[in-house]
């Protein structure tokens, strides 16, 4: 990834914010309504900023959002790059370099999944304790630049034990049922085979999807912070007798959407008190 490239994207963004982000927020499919929350919203989109490719999948706006969230200042990524559009890594992890540049110390990672764990249910929101990378490829592949991170990273703690704790707290005071579990990020755009699930269920996966595994390995480099969010949009194929679609994926999304907003504020709220 270039250098170069990732200040240029973020001097551009810098110039029109008023204040420094803290936390970066990834919002995913029928997850970006978070970003309205956002005061003294600068809407920057994608395809205004030097170096950042332009997302196209339904259900992602595509633009950044910065401003006050629960009085905290943050950079939300209102759609995000997906390696099945046919993005590089480079270019799926690009935003996640330019929002550390930007200065943020923590990444919150949201997505739509499909329950694996069969206790789950459709609606359910999971706190993602670690990930399987199931992509056949990784965002570091190729030469690393020390300027970013470390050539052999750790990855022990992907998904920050302290910031689990927080979410959990924070879920149980405003009384919302949290799951929690293990994240496969296969590379899609097919969902899986009900003899896939099988197998990710077998490897030690509770729910599937298509993303947020490279975001969180460039941000594990670059020395973020990550909290990762699941909403559970549907029982993974097979586990129930219908068909899946991205409608129904849309539909939970847009459900669950008050439960999410409650707990991704007030989780911001406790981090920006800390
Ligand atoms: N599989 C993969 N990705 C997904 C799913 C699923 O069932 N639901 C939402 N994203």
């Amino acid at each position: 990834m270039d250098y170069n490239q990732i200040q240029n994207a973020a001097s551009f963004i810098n110039d029109k914010l008023k204040q420094q982000p803290k936390i970066g927020l990834i919002l995913g499919s029928g997850l970006g309504v978070l970003a309205e929350d956002i005061e003294n919203p600068v809407k920057i989109p994608y395809n205004e900023i030097p170096g950042f490719p332009v997302s196209t999948v339904e259900g992602h706006a595509g633009q950044l959002v910065c401003g006050q969230l629960s009085g905290v200042e943050v950079i939300a990524m209102q759609g995000r790059f997906h390696y099945y559009e046919g993005y590089i890594m480079d270019k799926v992890t690009f935003p996640v370099r330019v929002m550390k540049e930007l200065g943020i110390d923590k990444l919150i990672v949201t997505n739509a999944a499909g329950g694996v764990n069969e206790s789950f249910e459709p609606g359910d929101l999971m706190i993602i304790t670690d990930h399987i990378n199931n992509m056949g490829t990784n965002p570091l592949i190729g030469p690393n630049d020390s300027r970013f991170g470390v050539r052999f990273p750790d990855m022990s703690e992907a998904y920050s034990k302290n910031l689990r704790g927080i979410a959990k707290d924070v879920a149980d005071k405003n009384k919302l049922t949290i799951k929690e579990g293990v994240y496969v990020g296969n590379p899609g755009p097919v969902y899986e085979t009900p003899a896939e699930v099988r197998m990710i269920r077998t490897m030690g996966g509770d729910a599937v999807g298509m993303s947020t595994v490279p975001e969180v390995i460039v941000a594990r480099h670059s020395g973020l912070e990550v909290l990762g969010i699941s909403c559970i949009s549907n029982m993974a194929a097979g586990i129930l007798d219908q068909p899946l679609s991205h409608d129904e994926v849309i539909e939970t999304t847009e459900k669950v959407k008050s439960s999410f907003l409650l707990l991704v504020n007030e989780i911001v709220k406790t981090l920006g008190n800390k």
